[in-house]
């Protein structure tokens, strides 16, 4: 049997009959040789998976994988893994010792609206080069424009307000620079045959160990990689809160096929910038954030509607109350607290009586269909309309970046 030792980059098809050693990285845990297998799914290229050290068969026999996709995995882990195929007959084998994620320098941002505007920033704020592109007249200036905004506010910046305004490159077309990045974010329209076609595009083009994260805030990345053909499972949602340059949240939602490999990339990718992402473990419409925020949103307007509130004082409860605890500990640890720090007891105790609230939160569920919505606004407008929402929106701004800096402090 003929053996090479090669790097795992650029290599596409094993020769038949030939040994393929490489070498992958994963950092912070271990990664057990069952759970090696699965990040080998897909299918066009037969392997199975022994362990080097007792021998046995790690994978289903016949596993099949596509080996781009093995490959670009490999790439991307962060324990050394030290793996041989035998191509056509497939025998792969493993070892595992910790090493350090190979680092994202370059990132391709697509789209410099709201959102794009302001993941460049953070990028760019972080010390990594950015290629970027939006087909809008004019979308360069205003790029620089929310540059020259944005940069007082982000915490931990590590590099000069120069090197910030200077490591982008703005480009009318990106397609001849998707060899040069590490990972890109997308950022155009929430609109499902715009994304289809897009991340066809990006998916045929850009070499496939890349990782391609959508800020898409509806749309599942299953509904838009149907037409992509080459490596959809290095595809995923990696949705941040607006602003993504001073919010940490970054929900990470995987499409049924995407590779844990990218999943384990982007969690660690979005960590290093400072941001504090959650793993959606399966898509769900309004991921998690928006859930929740529908939730707590639907009873405000029952209550309010429902005249058993002001909406000014609906909002104080969450401002002086609710909110308060929640910016730190969220309501499960909010819940365990309570409990004396056992959340057991909390359910066991106040269970009951939230079972209670519940029942009656059903029956006055609020109808957005309903005349309700028209009697909502009007209450809400009677308040809305005195306030001075200008200095609000200032005074909220100027807390909110606080807040995030004074959290953060630790943990950049
Ligand atoms: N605005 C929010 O609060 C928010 C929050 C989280 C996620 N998101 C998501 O982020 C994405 C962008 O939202 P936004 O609010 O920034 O929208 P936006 O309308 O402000 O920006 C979209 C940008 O995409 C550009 N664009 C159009 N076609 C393009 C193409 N072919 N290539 C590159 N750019 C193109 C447009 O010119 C525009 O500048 C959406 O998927 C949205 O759901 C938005």
């Amino acid at each position: 049997m003929q053996r090479s030792s090669s790097s795992v980059k650029g290599l596409n098809q094993p020769e038949p009959g030939s040994t393929i050693e490489s070498s992958f990285f994963r950092d912070g845990f271990d990664l057990e040789i069952a759970e090696a297998s699965r990040h080998f799914r897909g299918a066009s290229f037969p392997i199975e998976c022994v362990d080097l050290g007792t021998s046995e068969l790690v994978s289903p026999p016949r596993y099949s994988v596509p080996i781009d996709y093995l490959l670009a995995s490999l790439h991307t882990q962060s324990n050394r893994i030290e793996s041989q195929f035998e191509a056509g007959i497939g025998i792969h084998a493993y070892q595992v010792k910790s090493m350090a994620l190979p680092p994202i320098k370059t990132v391709g941002v697509i789209g410099t609206g709201v959102i794009g505007a302001s993941w460049t920033a953070l990028f760019l704020a972080k010390g990594l080069k950015v290629i970027v592109t939006d087909p809008a007249p004019g979308a360069e200036a205003r790029l620089r424009d929310q540059l020259l905004k944005h940069w007082p506010s982000i915490p931990n910046a590590k590099v000069t307000q120069d090197e910030y305004l200077n490591n982008f490159k703005f480009v009318e077309e990106i397609d001849a620079y998707l060899g040069d990045v590490d990972l890109i974010q997308e950022n155009g329209p929430e609109r499902l045959d715009f994304k289809r076609s897009l991340f066809a595009h990006l998916d045929a083009n850009t070499p496939e160990h890349v990782l391609i994260a959508s800020s898409s805030s509806g749309l599942p990345s299953s509904e838009f990689i149907t037409e992509c053909n080459k490596n959809p499972a290095r595809i995923l949602i990696g949705h941040p809160f607006n602003p993504p340059h001073l919010v940490p949240l970054v929900e990470v939602v995987p499409h049924q096929g995407t590779g844990d490999a990218y999943v384990t990339a982007a969690l660690q990718f979005y960590r290093s910038l400072g941001k504090d992402p959650v793993l959606v473990k399966k898509e769900t419409p309004g991921f998690i954030a928006n859930r929740l925020q529908a939730a707590v949103c639907a009873e405000a307007y029952s209550l309010v509607s429902r005249g058993i509130v002001s909406a000014e004082d609906l909002d104080k409860t969450m401002t002086s109350g609710l909110g308060l605890r929640w910016a730190l500990t969220g309501p499960i640890m909010t819940n365990t607290l309570g409990g004396g720090g056992n959340f057991n007891h909390f359910m066991d105790h106040l269970g009951p009586a939230l079972k209670t609230w519940l029942d009656d939160m059903h029956r006055h569920e609020f109808d957005l269909n309903s005349q309700d919505v028209d009697i909502l606004k009007e209450r809400v407008n009677e308040w809305t309309s005195q306030a001075n929402l200008e200095e609000i929106e200032q005074s909220r701004n100027k807390r909110l970046v606080d807040l995030i800096k004074s959290k953060s402090e630790d943990s950049v």
